[in-house]
């Protein structure tokens, strides 16, 4: 596998994808492939089009959800692929959430042994979080991103104007990614965000910037995620068990990437008051900042046993031990830490309490 390298490359704007159309050709791909999902399909292709008026082989297309981020997904898109004649000197461009840049990634990572890929983001979740630090991957069943590679992108290209047509959960759902920007690594940032009245693409436009600079930082330092880069799973362990339950229980609400780790970040912070010193009054803070934005996730008895029963299979599990990231203080990380089952109930009653 190639190693990532010191630099992420990142362009911002219009203007970079103007400047994408030079590049590909600069780069005498053989074939250009694009991948949407079925809302990026109708919200943004026309749209690329219009700033990056590439010829390309085919538009490539899967069925827009988290449900098939998986391996039949896969396995269509590399028929297609092979189908139409990609080579090792293809390229392929993701267009669309983190559904399209994760699996994009991972497919183009596989193909062949590798080809390169562009991710160009268009959800905030993408923008600031999915499409950024080279992980690529697929769910295994419920369980979340059990199957992927870690490989950067030749380029993200990182532009605001997609957020127009973005559904309001959804620009919710990457906020939660922005505010846990703010929690494990800068103190300033989450006080400006915990203050912002409203969550729009007008205002977000100013705060994409400032999140992707912080994860970068983390992911620079620690790519492969021996240490630093696990601070990016604050609130995932419970989050991700959260959103596995939810996909699987249909009966039950949708629940988002960002609402589920919303979740996860305030019964982490409870947890964090027992387990990690943090004070009650931030664990306070944390709850009070996502009631704000947030709905209240009813989450009974029963389905909080069913939650834990699936946190067994969180990728940082070493040797049976649950670790989990909690909080010290705000923008002070502790990895690796164990919590003891004991807390769990009392995590999920802070969480309900008004
Ligand atoms: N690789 C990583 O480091 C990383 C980090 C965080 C999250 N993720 C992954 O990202 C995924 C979540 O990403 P997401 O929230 O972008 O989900 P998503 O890709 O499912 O996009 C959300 C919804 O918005 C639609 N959509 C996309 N762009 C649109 C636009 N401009 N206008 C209207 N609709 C649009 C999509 O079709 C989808 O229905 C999860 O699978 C999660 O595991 C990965
Ligand atoms: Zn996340």
């Amino acid at each position: 596998m190639d190693k990532i390298e010191n630099h992420i490359n990142i362009s911002y704007g219009t203007s970079a994808l103007l400047e994408l159309e030079d590049e590909l050709i600069s780069k005498q791909y053989s074939s250009i492939f694009v991948l949407v999902d079925s809302n990026s399909k109708t919200y943004c292709l026309n749209r690329f089009f219009k700033h990056c008026s590439i010829d390309v082989t085919a538009v490539l297309k899967m069925v827009a959800g988290e449900e098939n981020k998986n391996l039949n997904t896969c396995q269509k898109i590399w028929e297609d692929l092979s189908i139409l004649g990609a080579d090792r000197n293809s390229v392929l461009i993701n267009l669309g959430g983190g559904v399209v840049t994760d699996l994009g990634g991972f497919v183009a990572c596989t193909f062949k042994r590798g080809i390169d890929f562009y991710n160009i983001p268009t959800t905030l979740l993408a923008m600031v979080d999915a499409s950024v630090g080279g992980k690529t991957g697929i769910d295994l069943g419920a369980l979340k991103n059990q199957i992927g590679i870690i490989q950067e992108p030749q380029k993200v290209i990182i532009e605001s104007g997609w957020l127009e047509t973005l559904p309001n959960e959804e620009l919710r759902s990457g906020f939660a990614e922005m505010l846990k920007h703010g929690l494990i690594a800068n103190p300033d940032y989450w006080n400006t965000l915990k203050t912002l009245k409203e969550i729009s693409p007008k205002i977000m436009i100013d705060y994409i910037k400032p999140s992707i600079a912080e994860k970068t930082k983390i992911v620079l330092e620690d790519p492969y995620e021996k240490g630093l880069r696990k601070i990016l799973n604050f609130g995932h362990t419970l989050g991700h068990a959260i959103e596995s339950f939810y996909l699987t229980h249909s009966q039950k609400p949708r629940l988002l990437h960002g609402e589920a780790i919303a979740v996860g970040m305030v019964l982490e912070a409870y947890l964090a008051t027992h387990c990690s010193g943090l004070s009650k009054s931030i664990a306070e803070e944390v709850k009070e900042t996502f009631d704000k934005f947030f709905p209240k996730v009813d989450i009974c008895a029963e389905d909080q046993t069913a939650i834990l029963d699936l946190i067994g299979h969180d990728k940082k599990n070493k040797a049976g031990r649950v670790n989990f990231v909690l909080l010290k203080a705000i923008g002070e990380p502790d990895v690796d830490v164990s919590v003891p089952q004991e807390f769990f109930s009392k995590a999920f009653q802070f969480y309900h309490s008004v």
